[in-house]
């Protein structure tokens, strides 16, 4: 077997008994969707990752109104629950708050989280621009505290194991990035008005919510990016708000289609859409290199398809779809039987691991993670991406 450059590195731990196992504190702003599927990946992980560094302790979850917060507490297993962030991010017992807020809380509430010493998972997208992004990268990196931007897609073992194959030169040189990522749950013009279509709130529209996940893969995989060309467009101009009971407008884009230019020589396609319907959450990356070329989609995300130029008899050669389910996969080991596959919820079980990982043992974050560093750097490019489709040129990504 060919021994991989970078990939999952197993985890240190010297734990000998269940005795010596400590515990670490977790607290979490916000309770709703990502509020479930954090809380469930804090409680598998140690479960899975056995032994764990440390094994999460629930301690506070906050959210409003205080009556669904209070059976979130219970249902997910935290001990207390609050509608106060504050408490969470000044509570001595916590070491790691979870950031699963609606976009325009992510840079106030890491930033006070970081003054507070604590280690911090932030959602994507980072932050409602890349100014505010920065100010996030630059306050993680003053109070020196582990963070990480929950990109979850780095966490799927057929995406390490991309990576790994690009890393190992598999590909030879890249040529494509080709990257969509779609759904369908907006595309009734009755689908009310919510926080994820107003830009005071999101920044973007499925630009930040979807596209800025494949633009982070398209920076794992295939490089840094070096100019963008854009066009978005907002199909539905207005939205029945039900609180306020009167039309809104929608100021973010409902769709966005950009051409992408990366450092190395190669160029790539991100689209990103809420309004295609059938697609449930399509997210499909393509890279082709002058090797060969790989394909992956969420929808059967334990796959890898390959094609290597070379290696095959000519009679039969063709992409071939890898499952990557074996222990010597990136992840496996500690999963189950090969063939025996994970799902999206288990991304954030990889995540909660490898933070828990860096806090206990005082090391770096692993380099398949996304940082803060890699958060503020998708936020450049979704910028310049808007920027572009508002001016109608290439616009060059300086980070
Ligand atoms: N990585 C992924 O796959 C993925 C998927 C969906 C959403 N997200 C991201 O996760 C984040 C949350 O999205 P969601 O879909 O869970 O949103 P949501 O609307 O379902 O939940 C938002 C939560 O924030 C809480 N909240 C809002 N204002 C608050 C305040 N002032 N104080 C305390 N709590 C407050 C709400 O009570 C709620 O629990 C977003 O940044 C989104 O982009 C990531």
């Amino acid at each position: 077997m060919v021994e991989r450059k970078v990939g999952f590195i197993k985890m240190a731990s010297e734990k000998k008994t269940i005795g010596d196992i400590p515990e670490i504190g977790v607290g979490m702003i916000g309770h709703a969707f990502m509020g479930k599927a954090h809380s469930n990946a804090w409680k598998k992980m140690p479960y899975i990752f056995w032994p764990p560094a440390a094994i999460p302790k629930l301690i506070s979850i906050c959210g409003i109104p205080e009556e669904s917060v209070a059976e979130a507490a219970k249902r997910y297993g935290f001990l207390e629950y609050t509608t106060e962030w504050k408490k969470i991010i000044n509570d001595e017992r916590i070491k790691i708050v979870d950031n699963v807020t609606p976009n325009f809380l992510h840079a106030k509430l890491s930033i006070e989280a970081a003054k507070a010493g604590k280690n911090i998972i932030c959602e994507k997208p980072m932050a409602l621009n890349a100014k505010e992004a920065k100010e996030m990268w630059d306050a993680v990196k003053k109070y020196g505290v582990k963070n990480i931007c929950d990109y979850n897609y780095r966490m799927v073992p057929a995406i390490v194991l991309a990576k790994n194959l690009i890393m190992d030169g598999k590909l030879g040189k890249l040529f494509h990035f080709r990257a969509r990522y779609l759904q369908e749950w907006i595309v009734d013009p009755d689908f009310p008005m919510i926080w994820k279509l107003r830009k005071a709130d999101c920044g973007s529209g499925a630009l930040g919510d979807l596209g800025s996940h494949i633009i982070d893969l398209g920076r794992f995989l295939c490089g840094e990016v070096k100019s963008v060309m854009a066009v978005t467009t907002t199909f539905i101009k207005e939205r029945y708000n039900e609180a306020t009971k009167k039309k809104e407008k929608v100021d973010v884009d409902d769709a966005v289609a950009s051409v992408v230019e990366f450092r190395n020589g190669a160029i790539g396609t991100i689209e990103a859409s809420r309004f295609c319907p059938g697609r449930k959450n399509y997210n499909y990356v393509e890279i082709n290199g002058e090797k060969g070329s790989i394909w992956w989609d969420l929808e059967n995300m334990n796959n890898l398809w390959v094609f290597w130029k070379e290696e095959e008899p000519i009679d039969t050669r063709g992409f071939h779809c890898v499952n990557v389910t074996e222990s010597y996969h990136p992840y496996y080991e500690n999963w189950w039987p090969h063939g025996h596959i994970i799902g999206w919820e288990d991304t954030f079980v990889h995540t909660a691991y490898h933070m828990v990982n860096a806090v206990i043992n005082d090391v770096e974050l692993e380099p398949m993670v996304a940082t803060f560093e890699d958060g503020y750097k998708a936020a450049v490019i979704c910028d310049a991406i808007l920027k572009s489709s508002k001016s109608g040129r290439k616009e060059k990504v300086v980070y």
